[in-house]
C-alpha cells in the first residue's frame, strides 16, 4: 500500500480527484467505484470543477456505489442514492443509465443483493474504487466482525456506525438499522483502490489499516492484500503513523 500524507483536506481531495481523472482520461469508459460520507465530498467537488474546465468527460464512464441504507428511498435526502445525485451527479455529464446504486427499498432485498454482485462482475469489475474508512475500520458498511460477507449483501449496521452516522439524522432513532453493502471481494476485486480519510478521528482506523496485521474486527485491513492500494489521507488522520 502506497500512503500520501497531504498537510489539509483540500490537498488530500485534490489528490484523489487527480487519480479519478487521469484514470477516465486513460479509459473513457472507466468503471468507477463510488464511496459516500463526508469524506469524499471534497473530491467530488474538484472533479466537477474539472469538468467544467473540460478536462474530464464522464459521458462513457460507469459508476456503481458502495452501499445504499435499507428503508430509504431514492428522494429520502438521508438515502445515499440523494446524496450521490446532490453532490455530484447532477453536475457532471454521467448518463442516468450508467449509474448504479443498490436500491434500499427493493421488496426483494436478496436479489437486489445478487443482481448488483452479478452487474458488477458483468462490467468485467471496478477499475477504480474510492474508499472511505469508519472509525471502527469499516468500508463500505462491512462492519467489524467474525466473519466478513465477500459478496453485495445486506449488513446490519455496527452500535458505533449509527452513532457515527447519526449526525445526518434528526434522531438517532432515525438511522437506518440495516444496509445493502458491496461485500469485501466486490470491493477487492476492483483494479485499483484509493482510501480516503480525513481528521484525527480516523488516526487509529488508518494506523490498523497500515499495521500489516490482518482481521475480520477492522475490515479494511484486507486491503494489505490487495497489489494496487493508495491510501491518501491529511495530517490529522496521520496522527499515528510513525513517519
Ligand atoms: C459510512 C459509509 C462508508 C464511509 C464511512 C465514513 O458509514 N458506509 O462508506 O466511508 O461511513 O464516513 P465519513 O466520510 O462521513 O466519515
Amino acid at each position: 500500500m502506497r500512503v500520501f500524507i497531504e498537510n489539509d483536506y483540500e490537498k488530500m481531495s485534490l489528490r484523489a480527484a487527480e487519480i479519478v481523472k487521469q484514470q477516465i482520461q486513460k479509459k473513457h469508459n472507466t468503471i468507477l467505484g463510488l464511496a459516500t460520507g463526508s469524506t469524499p465530498i471534497g473530491m467530488y467537488n474538484y472533479l466537477i470543477s474539472m469538468y467544467q474546465r473540460q478536462e474530464v468527460d464522464f459521458s462513457d464512464v460507469v459508476t456503481f456505489n458502495l452501499d445504499e441504507y435499507v428503508g430509504l428511498s431514492r428522494d429520502n435526502k438521508n438515502s445515499y442514492n440523494y446524496f450521490m445525485y446532490s453532490k455530484f451527479f447532477n453536475y457532471i455529464n454521467i448518463k442516468k443509465e450508467n449509474i448504479h446504486i443498490p436500491n434500499g427499498v427493493s421488496k426483494d432485498l436478496e436479489k437486489e443483493c445478487s443482481d448488483y454482485e452479478y452487474n458488477i462482475e458483468k462490467f468485467g469489475y471496478i477499475d477504480l474504487q474510492v474508499l472511505g474508512i469508519g472509525e471502527n475500520g469499516h468500508i463500505g458498511f462491512n462492519e467489524p466482525a467474525e466473519l466478513l460477507e465477500t459478496r453485495t449483501h445486506v449488513a446490519k449496521l455496527s452500535e458505533d456506525t449509527i452513532k457515527a452516522n447519526k449526525r445526518f439524522f434528526e434522531s438517532i432513532d432515525d438511522v437506518p438499522l440495516y444496509a445493502i453493502s458491496m461485500g469485501i471481494g466486490s470491493i477487492m476485486k476492483s483494479k485499483r483502490i484509493i482510501l480516503l480519510a480525513s481528521g484525527e478521528n480516523k488516526a487509529k482506523a488508518i494506523k490498523e489499516t497500515l499495521s500489516n496485521k490482518l482481521t475480520t474486527k477492522i475490515p479494511a485491513t484486507v486491503l494489505a492484500l490487495h497489489p494496487n492500494v493508495d491510501i491518501i489521507i491529511d495530517k490529522d488522520a496521520a496522527k499515528l503513523l510513525n513517519t
